[in-house]
Order: structure tokens, then C-alpha cells, then sequence
């Protein structure tokens, strides 16, 4: 029977002698101490080692064995197979010897502590059996604590294998194939990050894979996304403030740069950050600086931030609404991410994917898609790119055939859809004729299709919610729900 405050000692010696007087030694303390086995060479320590996953709490090995892996290179085989298992090494080697030297080699190699086995002619016990029997015990509440210690961590290396997983980056086309080996690159770095690409492409899918594939990962990635924040909340969100700094400041508020320290920001839509608010960002990225409101010293973070945009941030350096100076600092490194239109061999994988996986959450048999569904969804132009893919797949999916075919896919990519290029952008008769939805799926797809127009032809989020008459949250609110954010 295990009991979990019995210490599960494996012996390994091979004189008999020795063996007898470690048992003698420890026969007192049976009902603490157990030898659970004894092995006389140091294969069979790892053998046994391997074999019992975790059964042994202390190993007590003779420094010297005959034949096979015996000395420092076992004690570094066992701290390998075990990391928390604590080494007792018993030795005759260093009787009556301050031998630093040797206790500093054990020590290096990974044992916890060494005792004296002589003088040879004590048969009962190890020379200074209380020494011995205390190292035992302190040995097993350190393997305690390295075992518990060592489960929380392979939670944590879980919990990001996980998220990896999650996030994973569909796609075998060169262009996907090279995103993915850049990402693995400069993660390992700790440099800033720019990513641009279009609206919908896997921006932030890739701030995701860089931070969950750093050194960082165990620390927090922190989205902000600059365009929803309401311009006047943007300093106090970022940067926070302290008790008292304004009217209404009540209580001391953490900026998120600060709970991301030695985390990862991803700023994204970063075009949209206010001038002010760009000249702090710039202080953190050159100082590791926060300048918080109502703070006369500094606080010190350290970050990486991965910056989004979907503009051309050239032409907003150019017409001086982005700092040059921040820009050079943020785009250390820069990664593009492509249009789906110009990796098209990716669209049939990414279809199959979302068709999987939505259905597995809807409890649906996946359906097959057929070649004229697959032919029109793969030349189509996806503006809205892979979240406009994964989007149409979901509805798609509403469809109640085992077959998706070329009409439903039609149906699926919206009202606006279909073939005939000539007609007349107001022939709202010719749109309707063949899509007779019901009102509330009409208004959303109009809704949807106006939006995504409006973004296309405006120089930012800012000006395009002007457009459309809505305050920017709102306007946050309502691309997200049409599923365009
Ligand atoms: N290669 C891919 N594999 C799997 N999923 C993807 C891929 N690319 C994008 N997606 C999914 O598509 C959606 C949009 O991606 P994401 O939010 O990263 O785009 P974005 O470039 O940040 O868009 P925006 O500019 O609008 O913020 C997300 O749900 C994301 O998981
Ligand atoms: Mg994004």
C-alpha cells in the first residue's frame, strides 16, 4: 500500500555489508522509512528508476559501484529520468576530510547531501546514523516540494500547449509556410513586432503564436485594441493613474502595460492611437518607462508588444498622424500577412477545417462539399478574407443537407452574390429575385455588406464609424456582431 508520508527509498550498493548497515540504520524509523528496493549497479538504478514512475521519493546510492554508470554521471542519469528525486550518497571516500571539493562535484552533479559510511568495522550502523536519517527526511520534503512544484508547471506548459493548439495557423501554401517559420524565429527574440496585413487575415492570430511560442509565455499577452478604446479613457487605460490624481480618480487604477509586465502587449489597429498616447508608448518602448497620470516618478515595466494595423502606416507617418520616431521603434521586425485571394490553395483546407470544426460544436455529421460549391468558394475574393471564410462556413452549416452544393454556397457567401458582373449596383430587383430570405437574414446581410464597403473605402475605423453615424463603440459592437471584427 502507498502511504503518502512513507519515504520510498531505492538502495543502490553493492556490498552486502553496506546494504545491512543502511537497513540496520534505518529499522528504527521502518514505519517513515522504507527501502522499497535495493539494487547493486547503477543500469539496474535506472531501470528501476524508469520502470516505477515516481514510486522512489529518496535514492541513497555508494559513490563508487562496480560495473556500469556509477559516480556523478548516475546522479545526473537519476536527476534526468527524476528531477524530484533527492540523492543521498553514502561513500567511503572521504572520512574525517573537510573535502570541499568533492561535496562541491556531488553537489554540481545533483545529490542533495553525502554521508561517511565508515569506519569498516561498525557493522550495526552508518557512521553518525542521526546525520544520515536527518538527511533522508529533509531529502524527501524537498522531493515534496519539487514534486508539487513540478506538476503546477507541467499545468502551466498545458495550458499553453493548449492555446497553441486552439490558435493553430491553418494553411500549407508557401506564403502560410513561411509566416509560420517567421513566427517561430522572432519569437524566440524579444524585439518589437509589426504586423500588417488586411482585415480579416490572422493578425492577431499571429500575436497570439509569437507570444505563446517566447520566452514570455507563461506571462500575460494583453490585447488592446487601439481604435475601441474612447479616445479620452485611452492614457488612463493604458498608462493608468493613481488615487486621487483627478476628480473621480477614487482609486489607484493599473494601467494594462503594467499588468503586462514581462508579458506582451498586441496593440492592434495601432494607427488609431492618439498622438499624445504615442509619445507615452514611446517612453515605455525606449525607457521601459510608464509615465502614469498624477505620478512624478516613473514605473518601471518590462514588455514586448507586437503592433497591428490594417492601413498603410507609411501614408499616416507621411501625413505626420503617426509618429515617424515610433514607428522605427515598432517596426524592428516586420511581418506581412497575406490576402486569402493570393493563397488560394489554403481556401479548400481552411473550408474543411471550420466545416469540422463547427460542426463537431454543433453536433452536426460533417457535411461534404461538393466540386461546383468548392469551385465557386475557391475563386470568390474573399474581401473579408478568413474571417469572411469562417463565417460563411457557419452559415453553410445552417443548411440541412449532408451535400453542400453550389447553391447553398451561394446563399451562404450573402444576397449580393452572384454571377452576373454586369448587373447594375442599384438592381436591388435582380438581387432579390434570386435570394429570397427572410427580412431579419436580408438586413443582416445588407448590414454586413455595407459595413465591410464603408471600412474599404475609409482611412480608418475612426473615420469610417463617422461615416456610418455611430459612436465608436457602438461601431466596435456592430462589426463584431456582424462577426467583421
Ligand atoms: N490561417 C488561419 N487558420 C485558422 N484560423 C484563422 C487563420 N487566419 C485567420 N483565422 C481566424 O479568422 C479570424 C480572424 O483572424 P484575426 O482576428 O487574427 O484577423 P485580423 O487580421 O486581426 O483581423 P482585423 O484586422 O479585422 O482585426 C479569427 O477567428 C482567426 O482565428
Ligand atoms: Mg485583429
Amino acid at each position: 500500500m502507498l502511504n503518502s508520508n512513507v519515504i520510498n527509498i531505492l538502495l543502490v550498493e553493492d556490498e552486502e555489508f553496506d546494504v545491512n548497515r543502511v537497513k540496520k540504520t534505518i529499522e528504527p524509523f521502518a514505519d517513515r522509512i522504507v527501502i522499497a528496493d535495493v539494487v547493486s549497479d547503477g543500469n539496474d538504478a535506472i531501470k528501476y528508476l524508469k520502470e516505477k514512475q515516481s514510486l522512489y521519493d529518496v535514492v541513497i546510492m555508494d559513490f563508487n559501484l562496480s560495473g556500469g554508470i556509477m559516480g556523478e554521471k548516475l546522479i545526473q542519469k537519476i536527476k534526468e529520468i527524476e528531477p524530484s528525486v533527492q540523492i543521498v550518497v553514502i561513500t567511503k571516500m572521504t572520512i574525517n576530510i573537510t573535502d570541499y571539493n568533492f561535496a562541491q562535484r556531488l553537489m554540481k552533479a545533483g545529490a542533495f547531501w553525502y554521508c561517511t559510511k565508515y569506519p569498516g568495522d561498525i557493522e550495526e550502523y552508518i557512521y553518525q546514523p542521526t546525520d544520515f536519517i536527518l538527511s533522508i527526511l529533509n531529502a524527501y520534503e524537498k522531493s515534496k516540494i519539487e514534486k508539487a512544484w513540478g506538476k503546477s508547471n507541467q499545468k502551466l506548459i498545458k495550458n499553453v500547449e493548449d492555446i497553441l493548439y486552439q490558435k493553430r495557423i491553418i494553411g500549407q501554401s508557401a506564403s502560410v509556410q513561411n509566416l509560420k517559420h517567421e513566427i517561430l524565429k522572432y519569437a524566440q527574440s524579444d524585439v518589437n513586432i509589426l504586423i500588417s496585413g488586411s482585415s480579416g487575415t490572422g493578425k492577431e492570430l499571429v500575436a497570439y503564436n509569437i507570444h505563446y511560442n517566447s520566452s514570455r509565455k507563461f506571462e500575460n499577452f494583453i490585447t488592446i485594441n487601439c481604435g475601441s478604446l474612447p479616445q479620452d479613457l485611452i492614457e488612463s487605460e493604458l498608462f493608468g493613474y493613481e488615487k486621487g490624481s483627478f476628480t473621480g480618480a477614487d482609486k489607484r487604477k493599473p494601467g494594462l502595460f503594467e499588468i503586462a509586465h514581462n508579458g506582451t502587449v498586441f496593440l492592434d489597429e495601432i494607427t488609431e492611437l492618439p498622438l499624445s498616447a504615442q509619445v507615452k508608448l514611446l517612453r515605455v518602448i525606449q525607457d521601459g518607462e510608464l509615465e502614469k497620470i498624477g505620478r512624478t516618478d516613473r514605473v518601471k515595466v518590462d514588455i514586448r508588444i507586437i503592433a497591428a494595423t490594417n492601413r498603410n502606416i507609411e501614408e499616416e507617418v507621411r501625413a505626420k498622424r503617426f509618429r515617424e520616431d515610433l514607428y522605427y521603434r515598432l517596426n524592428v521586425i516586420y511581418i506581412k500577412v497575406s490576402d486569402l485571394k493570393e493563397r488560394k490553395t489554403d481556401i479548400p483546407i481552411l473550408i474543411d477545417h471550420f466545416l469540422s470544426f463547427y460542426s463537431q460544436s454543433m453536433g452536426k455529421e460533417k457535411p461534404s462539399i461538393d466540386s461546383g460549391a468548392l469551385d465557386l468558394l475557391v475563386n470568390y475574393d474573399w474581401p473579408g478574407n478568413v474571417r469572411e471564410l469562417k463565417n460563411v462556413v457557419q452559415r453553410m452549416l445552417f443548411v440541412d443537407n449532408d451535400v453542400i452544393d453550389e447553391q447553398s454556397a451561394k446563399r451562404a457567401l450573402g444576397a449580393f452574390f452572384y454571377e452576373d458582373e454586369n448587373r447594375g449596383i442599384d438592381d436591388f430587383e435582380a438581387i432579390f429575385k434570386k435570394n429570397e430570405l427572410p427580412l431579419s437574414q436580408m438586413e443582416k446581410t445588407v448590414r454586413e455588406k455595407y459595413f465591410t464597403y464603408i471600412r474599404k473605402n475609409s482611412s480608418s475605423d475612426t473615420e469610417a464609424a463617422k461615416k456610418l453615424g455611430l459612436a465608436p463603440s457602438n461601431y466596435y459592437r456592430m462589426a463584431k456582431e456582424l462577426g467583421l471584427k
